[in-house]
């Protein structure tokens, strides 16, 4: 896969102009992040590994295709994360999930973890990492580097809005792992928000302030 990849589908733009409006409720912002979440997951896992197995149809004996492997692997980063949860297990239902929690320190704008609950046997899974804002892209690089620390080495990068300055930390320090967004914006401003952006995402999910 390529380092950056933005889905450019028409369905996706639309819907991801309706998020960033500030006019848009909490809980309409919420039911498109699930189905924007599931246009990503559609294209982040487009080269799963593959095998085949026998089956039967009514009709008769069949070589059919089949994911390969052990079950994939989704990684919430804490809580915004959590916003694109449900949707990419609608698709994939049997992936195990794992959590972390990392806060942005609003002053230095570094992530301070404070949750890490992972699957086992990461380094036999595909693992997908999702956080709806790729900002300065501390916390999703210090995300990846717990994720390595545990084991996995097939990692992927699911967001729903990337800043050019994220995507260069993330390149910088995990070149390895590609990265699916929705849009790559145009900046971050001083206090580390994506511009135009959709303020902050996990405020607008969660009805917080
Ligand atoms: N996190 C957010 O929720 N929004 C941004 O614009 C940047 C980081």
């Amino acid at each position: 896969m390529d380092h950056l990849t933005i889905v450019r589908h028409p369905l996706v733009q639309h819907k991801l102009t309706l998020m960033r409006d500030k006019e848009t409720s909490t809980a309409v912002f919420r039911q498109l992040l699930r189905e924007i979440s599931q246009f990503l997951a559609y294209e982040i896992t487009r080269d799963l590994p593959m095998t085949t197995k026998q089956i039967e149809t009514p009709m008769t004996t069949m070589e059919a295709p089949t994911l390969e492997g052990k079950k994939l692997a989704l990684v919430s980063i804490l809580r915004a994360g959590n916003g694109l949860l449900d949707g990419v297990l609608e698709l994939v239902p049997s992936a195990r999930v794992g959590f972390v929690g990392l806060y942005r320190d609003e002053e230095t704008l570094q992530p301070v973890q404070y949750y890490c609950k992972l699957p086992d046997a990461l380094q036999d899974r595909v693992v997908i990492a999702v956080d709806p804002m790729l900002a300065t892209g501390n916390s999703s690089a210090a995300a990846i580097d717990l994720l390595k620390q545990a084991g996995a080495r097939n990692i992927r990068f699911l967001c729903l809005l990337a800043a050019p300055e994220g995507v260069a930390r993330m390149k910088e320090a995990h070149p390895d792992v590609p990265i699916v967004t929705a849009a790559l914006d145009a900046q971050l401003n001083e206090n580390g928000y994506i511009v135009p952006g959709l303020g902050d995402a996990g405020d607008r999910m969660f009805g917080t302030k």
